[in-house]
């Protein structure tokens, strides 16, 4: 089969097409004949060199597949020949066929084509997981997000309007920021332009909010306990301005603040077999039923992996960007 694999670490031409043998699918496994596969900032960060795969992953990147039953392995799983699904697997996207496991495979959403579905996983895991499980997001309850238009971004505005919260963003221009508005954001807040603590300050009327989803760090963490109402919780999931920062702890034990984060990639199966459950049962529908929807900002060959990545790297898009297959 063809996948695309990381030559070396570097720029996105390192990003070539090679020939691979078809994986056999073990127990609890399934091959799938993928279809498309959603592109991840993580994947970025993989062909730089700076997110390795977990032990046991393959090396071709991709942690998103949507695509088509192909052959199960020993155990029994609900899934057969043919079913078409999206997964959520540990690498090994970026190719005409990909293991994933049974319990992390979810159905394609009612009216969805595959490229969509493809969009899911990543982004929608990751959300939940941090946001409405680690977090606790609960109705009438006020969100910070920070990269609105993210793959991330997009889907977290989605979700907790779905769930009846207020949601506040920030973004780098007007456009971005206006998209995030017409899409249910409550604000956006362009950090090019305006300073984000004065900003929520004045939307919270000084109250602060509940629960900040943050993927930049650095400057950003003592800025954000700022932005923080008692009890609050901050998620950190990744860190795009630094991995170091100097903070005031005082906040933390005024405000009584709980600073937490978490990666996906390297949890257990059973981990993100518990999300894979709760999804479907609660966020599937909202799918189904086209509430909500995810972001494609375009999608580009397989074998122009490249290309998306530098798309990616620009940050020109809003919402995902999928290769397909
Ligand atoms: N921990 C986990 O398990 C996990 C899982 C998946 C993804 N992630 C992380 O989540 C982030 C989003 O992933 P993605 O795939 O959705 O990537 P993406 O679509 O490329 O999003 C990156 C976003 O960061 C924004 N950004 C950069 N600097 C910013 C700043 N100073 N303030 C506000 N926004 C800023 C960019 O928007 P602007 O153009 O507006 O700056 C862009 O929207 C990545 O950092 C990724 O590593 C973590």
């Amino acid at each position: 089969m063809i996948a695309i694999e990381i030559t070396e670490s570097g720029t996105p031409e390192v990003l070539k097409p090679t020939e691979r043998p078809v994986p056999t699918p073990s127990a609890g496994q399934v091959l799938i004949k993928v279809a498309a596969v959603g592109i991840n900032r993580p994947d970025v960060m993989q062909r730089k060199g700076l997110y390795p795969p977990p032990p046991g992953a393959s090396d071709i990147p991709g942690l998103e597949i949507a695509g088509t039953v192909a052959a199960i392995g020993e155990n029994p799983t609900h899934l057969k020949e043919g079913d078409q699904v999206c997964a959520l697997v540990t690498g090994g996207g970026y190719a005409e066929y990909c293991l994933a496991s049974a319990d992390l495979c979810l159905p394609i959403p009612k009216d969805m084509s595959l490229v969509e579905a493809a969009a899911l996983p990543e982004t929608f895991f990751t959300v939940w997981s941090n946001v409405f499980d680690r977090a606790r997001l609960s109705a009438g309850e006020t969100l910070l997000v920070h990269g609105g238009t993210s793959g991330i971004g997009t889907t977290a505005i989605q979700l907790s309007k779905a769930f009846d919260a207020k949601v506040f963003v920030t973004a780098g221009s007007e456009a971005k920021c206006q998209f995030c508005i017409e899409l249910g954001a409550d604000a956006a807040i362009n950090y090019n332009e305006r300073d984000f603590v004065e900003e929520i300050r004045q939307l919270t009327g000084g109250n602060g909010v509940n629960v900040i989803l943050d993927m930049i760090g650095g400057d950003y963490f003592p800025r954000n306990l700022k932005c923080m109402a008692f009890d609050a919780r901050l998620v950190q999931i990744a860190l795009q301005r630094g991995q170091k920062s100097e903070i005031d702890l005082l906040p933390i034990m005024l405000k009584r603040l709980t600073v937490t984060g978490s990666t996906l990639r390297a949890r257990e199966t059973a981990f993100k077999a518990d999300i894979a459950k709760n999804l479907l049962e609660q966020v599937w529908p909202l799918l189904d039923y086209g509430q909500i929807r995810p972001i494609i900002h375009t999608t580009f060959p397989l074998i122009e992996a490249a290309q998306a990545h530098a798309l990616m790297e620009s940050s020109q898009h809003i919402g995902k960007i999928i290769l397909t297959v």
